[in-house]
C-alpha cells in the first residue's frame, strides 16, 4: 500500500493525512477482493524498515491502525473474514494495539470467507531468519531440511505462495515483502497512489493477472483459476 505520503504532498497536506485517507481504500479493497472471490488477501501495512520513520509518523500510524482495527472488527467478522497478523511483534508496538490485533484474530479465527493477512512490522528476511532459528531449536538435522520443511517453520506457515503482488504508486520494488512466498508471484505496479486506489483498480489488476501465462519455469501454458 504505497503512495500515502505523495498523495498528501500533492495536496500540500502533512504526510499523515495520506495515511488517514488510506483507510477508505483499505475497506474498499477488502470488500472488493472478497466479492471477487479472492481467498487470501494480504495487506502490507508496516515494514520492519518503517521503524526508521520519524517518531511522530510512527506514532500516528500506530494510533490510526488501532482505530481502524477497532472500528471495522465487527464488519470484518460479519463478512466471514478471518484476520491474521504477520509480523515481528516488536516491543515498540503499543500494547493496546497488540491487544486489539489479538482480539480481532480471536474474534474471526473460525471464519473461512477470506483470510486477510495484515503484514504489520513485517519483513521477509526476518521471517526467513525466524524459520532458521525454529529449525535449529527443533534440532532438525541439516539433511532433513528441504523446502517444504523450511516453509513449515516460517511464521504463519499455512500461508500459501503469493500469486499476485500489487504495489501502488508506481514504485517497482519488493521492499522485503513475504520474500519466501513471492518466489513465483506475478507483479503489477499501478501508477495510482494508494489513497486513490479503489475497487475498479483492483478488478483491473485481477483481470490483468488472469491474462498472464504462468509457467513456473516450465514451458506448457497451464490453466488458471
Ligand atoms: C505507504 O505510503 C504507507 C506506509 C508505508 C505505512 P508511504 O508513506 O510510503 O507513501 P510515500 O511512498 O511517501 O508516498
Ligand atoms: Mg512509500
Amino acid at each position: 500500500m504505497d503512495g500515502n505520503g505523495r498523495w498528501a504532498q500533492q495536496r500540500a497536506l502533512p504526510r499523515t493525512s495520506g495515511h488517514s485517507a488510506a483507510e477508505a481504500t483499505v475497506i474498499d479493497v477488502i470488500e472488493a477482493a472478497r466479492s471477487a472471490g479472492v481467498e487470501w488477501l494480504s495487506l502490507y501495512a508496516f515494514s520492519t524498515e518503517n521503524w526508521r520513520r520519524p517518531d511522530e509518523e510512527i506514532d500516528f500510524l500506530m494510533r490510526l491502525v488501532r482505530r481502524v482495527v477497532r472500528k471495522h472488527a465487527l464488519l470484518l467478522h460479519a463478512r466471514g473474514i478471518r484476520c491474521r497478523l504477520l509480523g515481528a511483534e516488536d516491543p515498540r508496538i503499543p500494547a493496546p494495539l497488540a491487544r486489539d490485533f489479538a482480539d480481532l484474530m480471536t474474534l474471526t479465527e473460525a471464519n473461512r470467507g477470506m483470510t486477510l493477512t495484515v503484514a504489520f512490522d513485517h519483513g521477509g528476511r526476518q521471517d526467513i531468519v525466524a524459520a532458521a532459528r525454529s529449525l535449529i531449536r527443533a534440532g532438525v538435522p541439516a539433511d532433513a531440511v528441504d523446502q517444504a520443511c523450511f516453509a513449515a517453520h516460517l511464521p504463519v506457515p499455512d500461508t500459501p505462495d503469493v500469486d499476485l503482488v500489487i504495489r501502488t504508486s508506481g514504485e517497482q520494488r519488493i521492499s522485503n515483502f513475504m520474500l519466501w512466498q513471492v518466489a513465483y508471484a506475478e507483479w503489477i505496479f499501478p501508477p495510482v497512489l494508494w489513497p486513490d486506489f479503489r475497487a475498479p483498480h483492483l478488478l483491473e489488476c485481477l483481470h490483468e493477472y488472469r491474462r498472464r501465462d504462468r509457467r513456473f519455469g516450465g514451458v506448457a501454458p497451464q490453466a488458471k483459476g
